[in-house]
């Protein structure tokens, strides 16, 4: 009865969030031979040489790249270590394929994955464990952006991105739309310098601090584009909506923006047509690229954005597995 009365795409969405959390479907499908193949849409590889193979395909097709090394919600210090030499390594051979020069390939860090969530020191475990990416990142010739989580670490992160940005004012960071906050932050950030990524938001969030209707959200993504477009910074246009990339398209137009002065994003797998086609029309157009052993939790979360991506999963267990 109650099941009645509710949206079945949330209720899609809920059950495919439910798979994310199943640890003995989770190994199932881990184990299944073709998993790899599939995940391979959605995930740039397990490793450091998956991902800058993955990532040197993008750039042969005009797209630059931001890198996220899979794993988040670190509850291990040692986790938190692992994950910051994965970045060292990558961006070493990053560099050595010459692929970071100008920050054509970067890397996205989620604090959670770098020990933000470890108790009182969490903080300081994972503001030490970006200071090392963004050197790493420096002696690269790169840049670093800070993802978004849930909006109980926003003001967290807004702060690591201040004591980051004293030595490397490059970094940048992640606003969601779908927060009340975010048009004021979008006004804090909008300064010369200072690269936002503007995305609608992933996680599940109370009504008391996120818009809980779509409309609203959208409404609330293009109030932040004008700020930022007709502020002094560097935007970073994310999302998969075809009606936001032609109101970004026209907004820059009209803030007289030259085309090396802002970028579209799209993650990797989705919407490639589109991601080429802004590409040849001479937009920047960067693609993040997630990689890992952890691709199981990203991947459900992406089914649940859009559960017509589940057929195709699925289908692909069937015929191949
Ligand atoms: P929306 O979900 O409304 O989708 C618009 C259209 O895009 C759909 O109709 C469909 O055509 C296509 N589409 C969207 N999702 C799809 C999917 N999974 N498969 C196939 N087609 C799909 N979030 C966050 O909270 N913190 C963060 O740090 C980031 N970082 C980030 C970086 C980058 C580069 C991107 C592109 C996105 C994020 N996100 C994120 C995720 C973001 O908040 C959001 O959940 C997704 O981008 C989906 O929102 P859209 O803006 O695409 O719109």
């Amino acid at each position: 009865m109650v099941l009645a009365n509710l949206d079945p795409s949330q209720v899609l969405r809920q059950t495919i969030l439910g798979m994310s959390r199943n640890d003995q479907l989770r190994s199932a499908i881990e184990k299944a031979p073709v998993s790899r193949d599939i995940v391979k849409r959605f995930v740039g590889g397990v490793s450091s040489s998956d991902a800058v193979r993955t990532a040197t395909e993008l750039v042969d097709t005009r797209r630059l790249v931001t890198i996220d090394y899979l794993g988040e919600d670190t509850l291990d210090p040692a986790q938190a270590a692992h994950t910051r030499d994965a970045y060292l390594d990558l961006l070493e051979h990053l560099a050595e394929a010459g692929l970071t020069a100008d920050g054509t390939v970067e890397v996205s860090l989620k604090l959670s994955a770098l020990g933000q969530a470890l108790g009182r020191d969490g903080n300081r475990i994972a503001l030490d464990n970006a200071r090392a990416i963004c050197q790493a990142a420096a002696n690269a010739g790169t840049t670093v952006t800070l993802d978004m989580e849930d909006h109980t670490t926003t003001d967290l992160t807004l702060s690591v991105l201040r004591d980051l940005r004293q030595d490397w004012p490059w970094v940048g960071a992640v606003l969601q739309s779908y927060l009340y906050r975010t048009e004021q932050d979008c006004r804090d950030l909008a300064h010369e310098g200072s690269r936002v990524r503007l995305c609608k938001g992933t996680y599940k969030e109370p009504e008391s601090v996120a818009f809980p209707d779509k409309l609203d959200v959208d409404r609330s993504y293009v109030r932040c584009l004008k700020i930022l477009l007709e502020g002094a910074g560097y935007p970073m246009i994310a999302t998969h909506d075809p009606r936001l990339v032609e109101i970004a398209t026209v907004l820059a137009a009209k803030a007289q923006r030259a085309p090396d002065t802002y970028e579209f994003q799209m993650l990797l797998g989705i919407r490639p047509e589109e991601q080429l086609r802004i590409a040849a029309g001479g937009a920047r157009m960067r693609v993040y690229l997630p990689y890992g052993e952890e691709w199981y939790g990203y991947l459900m979360r992406r089914m649940a954005e859009r559960p017509q991506n589940l057929g195709f999963f699925l289908r692909g267990l069937a015929t191949k597995g």
